[in-house]
């Protein structure tokens, strides 16, 4: 890498080092002698944010390179080198996705909205018989052969905001302006590492039957049709869709998530809805939930509000976010005094159970998901999943939408992202309504057997029934018009406002709007 200026980095901060023997200009490739005396062992590298770590990081990349052309390299040394790798370039800091300003123009810049484009969806690129795939998979390779002269704006931010941590934390001071020809140096190498990573993920990557796939061409659609999806995968919905959502957001790559441990983790939650065989709080709902969240990050725009982090928080939460259900509610839990209600102490007793059991799964090395996440980061993660999930908790409905509600009538909205992305958690568990009717009236039916189901149970505990679990004595259809009109409609209002909140003035929107509910004064202005 060929830089400005040898400079320490400070913590996530810039890396930019010229190699000290070759004053600017390239350095010479290892030669064969050297490759075959590198010691491979990760433990003996350098602080990734350290001048030294650029050189160990080509010089491994060139022995990769060369071992996996002669097909002798295991996976493990591959992998822990290539992270080795991606992490150094990840400390290079690089700011060249702004446009520059006129001279003189002392504004302050406009905060970038960075649009995120999905991922090729996984079963495409592993697909490669089939032309549309193949298309996709010779524009990637077709990237990776770009010169640096040639990148436009939009792959360069791509490109930074992969390998660079520069759009999530840090700021450059003013004179710490890099050459371009250091940018492109870091993009190239960005480009290298990429693909060979994604060389090594995609001949991991899990294969998707045809008819998974065929229902999968609609996973962007509000009435994505989740049971269709369940029947294709054979009872695996979580385990495809949890997959496909992971990768179409870049979550698998940019966490380094490895492929045969999400698959790990996936069959194992689904295993956990499937526990107690519910006709309601299965994997289905889980998948159906994931899939809604997966629209209003991507339909709204609201994942160009959110970091990688967040997101990979959000989808992760609406994944685990009734794991292992008894198919009996809370208040079934408190009257019965379950273990679970005891453990804890009858507040959100399932919520509390189903968080604590994700996390429980996690300590298996072998489904741990988050193994290459920093400390930071894994405990950011732990704090949003543990939010989201506490915040579906049904007893918290009407707290919720009125602390949101109170909050977008203020004059300067201040939107919290934990609570935002809460909210949309919330509303897509209760989405069902909003759905096509046969989707909706499924979804009740199931729901209501349930109910019934405990409602038999707390008959021959001899406890009251609770609402809804009479077979007997419940009027069907009026409790559903009481649910959509004083639960569901007024939670999606809330949703709406928030949303218009804040991604209203980053897409350009204008104007004061009245928010619903108490009134308000609208014109909302709102910070990350
Ligand atoms: P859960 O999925 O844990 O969280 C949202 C809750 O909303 C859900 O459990 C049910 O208790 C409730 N819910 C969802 N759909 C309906 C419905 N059609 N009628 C009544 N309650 C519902
Ligand atoms: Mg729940
Ligand atoms: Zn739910």
């Amino acid at each position: 890498m060929v830089c400005a200026g040898t400079r320490q980095a400070k913590q996530g901060a810039l890396t930019i080092v010229r190699r000290s023997s070759s004053k600017g200009k390239e350095a010479a490739a290892p030669t064969d002698e050297q490759l075959d005396q590198l010691d491979l062992d990760p433990e003996h590298l350098p602080a990734v944010d350290t001048p030294d770590a650029c050189d160990k990081a080509a010089l491994r990349l060139r022995y990769l390179l060369r071992q996996l052309n002669r097909g002798e390299i295991s996976a493990e040394t591959l992998q822990k080198n290539l992270q080795y790798a991606a992490k150094v370039l990840e400390a290079v800091y690089i700011d060249e996705t702004k446009e520059p300003r006129p001279e003189g123009d002392q504004r302050a810049a406009p905060a970038p909205l960075p649009r995120r484009r999905l991922r090729t969806p996984c079963w495409a690129r592993c697909s490669i018989d089939r032309p549309e795939a193949k298309r996709l998979a010779d524009e990637d390779d077709e990237l990776s052969e770009v010169q640096p002269d040639a990148v436009p704006p939009e792959v360069r931010e791509w490109l930074a905001s992969t390998f660079t941590r520069q759009l999530a934390t840090a700021k450059r001071k003013s004179d710490e302006k890099p050459k371009f020809r250091s940018v492109a140096h870091a993009i190239r190498a960005g480009i290298f590492v990429d693909r060979i990573y994604r060389r090594v993920t995609s001949t991991a990557l899990m294969q998707f039957p045809q008819d998974v796939v065929r229902v999968l061409k609609t996973l962007d659609e509000w009435s994505f049709d989740v049971f269709a999806l369940n029947e294709a995968a054979g009872g695996a919905a979580i385990k495809y869709l949890g997959y496909e959502l992971l990768n179409r957001y870049g979550m698998i790559h940019k966490f380094k998530v490895p492929p045969t441990v999400l698959e790990n983790f996936l069959g194992r939650i689904e295993e956990g809805y499937c526990k107690f065989h519910n006709p309601y709080h299965n994997n289905l709902h889980a998948a159906d939930v994931a899939q809604t969240v997966h629209y209003m990050l991507c339909q709204t725009g609201l994942m160009n509000w959110l970091s990688d982090l967040e997101i990979f928080a959000t989808l992760v939460a609406a994944v685990v976010h009734d794991f292992e259900h008894t198919g009996t509610t809370n208040n079934f839990h408190v009257m019965s005094g379950s273990d679970t209600a005891l453990l804890y102490n009858d507040r959100a007793v399932l919520e509390n159970h189903h968080i604590s059991a994700a996390f429980r799964l996690l300590r298996d090395e072998e489904c741990n998901i988050l193994q290459n996440l920093s400390r930071d980061e894994f405990r950011e993660f732990r704090t949003l999943v543990i939010d989201m999930v506490l915040a579906t908790d049904m007893s918290f409905h009407f707290q919720q939408l009125k602390n949101m509600r109170a909050m977008l009538t203020l004059a300067e909205p201040v939107v919290d992202k934990s609570k935002a992305a809460s909210l949309v958690l919330h509303c897509c568990d209760i989405s069902h309504p909003a759905k096509r009717w046969d989707l909706h009236h499924r979804w009740t039916m199931s729901l209501l057997d349930e109910f019934f189901l405990q409602g038999d149970k707390e008959r021959e505990l001899g406890l009251p029934f609770s609402p809804l679990c009479d077979r007997n004595n419940t009027l069907v259809a009026e409790s559903q018009i009481g649910f959509i009109e004083f639960i569901v409609e007024p939670s999606m209002g809330v949703c709406a406002d928030m949303l218009e909140c804040v991604l209203g003035p980053l897409h350009g929107a204008k104007g004061p709007r009245e928010p619903r509910g108490e009134g308000g004064k609208g014109d909302y202005h709102c910070l990350d």
